[in-house]
């Protein structure tokens, strides 16, 4: 394994469906066997010291899919966030749900508030669960607050900066993550952390989350730790050559 670990992994888990599909069984199948794939992920992140990981369970835009493949989604997710508590916290993790709440029933609002609090002390890896969450909304919902606190008076325009934003949007605390990876073979963001991905390292594959193992996160890792991230600087300024 390499030196160079990213602090905070951001995962687009896609390919479930496809992976179902090509087994001739429903897509449902292929989620709940994308949920071993997250325990998998999870268990890398806190032995190979990754800090943060923050994975697309459900977008602002999944609502659009058959009923019963969101009902079986929002099934499968208050199961295993239920199921997964105690080994979580075991683990050293904490967990934090964001997205927009208030579009899930009342018992999954429950079963996010109650799962938070029991892993809060997780100090190993802290998990980011992206649930009814889109990009936009994010930045939206941080602008709405912010002309908020604007027109009561409690806030000055020029006083909003890009700190001020980073610490409104839902992700406030956490690090931007160094490396982004989305599985199933798609080449696109798909309104994940708009603002957060400004300088991430992105890494495309086409394992299907399912089949997403060790070896191709260790891959994923091997591709960040290779690459040089010059936020806006030239290689020569980050390799001190003095005629830069
Ligand atoms: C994308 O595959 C995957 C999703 C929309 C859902 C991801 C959810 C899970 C892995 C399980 C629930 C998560 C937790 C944290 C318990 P797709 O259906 O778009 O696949 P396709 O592109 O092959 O159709």
């Amino acid at each position: 394994m390499n030196h160079n670990i990213p602090q905070h992994v951001a995962i687009v888990m896609d390919g479930n469906g496809r992976w179902a599909k090509s087994r001739l069984m429903p897509r449902p199948f292929g989620h709940k066997k994308g949920v071993e794939s997250v325990r998998r992920a999870v268990k890398f992140c806190v032995n190979n010291g990754v800090r943060y990981l923050t994975i697309f369970a459900f977008s602002s835009e999944n609502w659009k899919r058959p009923k019963k493949e969101v009902s079986l989604l929002m099934s499968l997710l208050m199961k295993t966030l239920k199921k997964e508590a105690l080994e979580l916290q075991e683990q050293g993790v904490s967990v934090q749900i964001i997205g927009n709440r208030l579009g899930f029933s009342q018992d999954l609002q429950d079963t996010f508030d109650t799962i938070e609090q029991q892993t809060k002390e997780g100090s190993r890896l802290h998990l980011s669960i992206a649930a009814n969450y889109g990009g936009r909304w994010d930045i939206t919902q941080a602008c709405q607050q912010l002309a908020k606190q604007v027109k009561e008076g409690g806030l000055e325009p020029e006083a909003i900066t890009e700190k001020v934003i980073a610490n409104t949007i839902t992700s406030k605390g956490v690090p931007d993550p160094d490396l982004f990876i989305r599985t199933g073979g798609e080449v696109r963001i798909s309104n994940f952390l708009m603002w957060q991905l400004a300088y991430t390292e992105l890494y495309f594959c086409d394992t299907l989350w399912p089949d997403f193992d060790d070896k191709a996160f260790s891959l994923a890792l091997q591709s960040y730790a290779d690459r040089q991230r010059r936020f806006g600087k030239t290689g020569d300024q980050l390799t001190g050559d003095s005629n830069a």
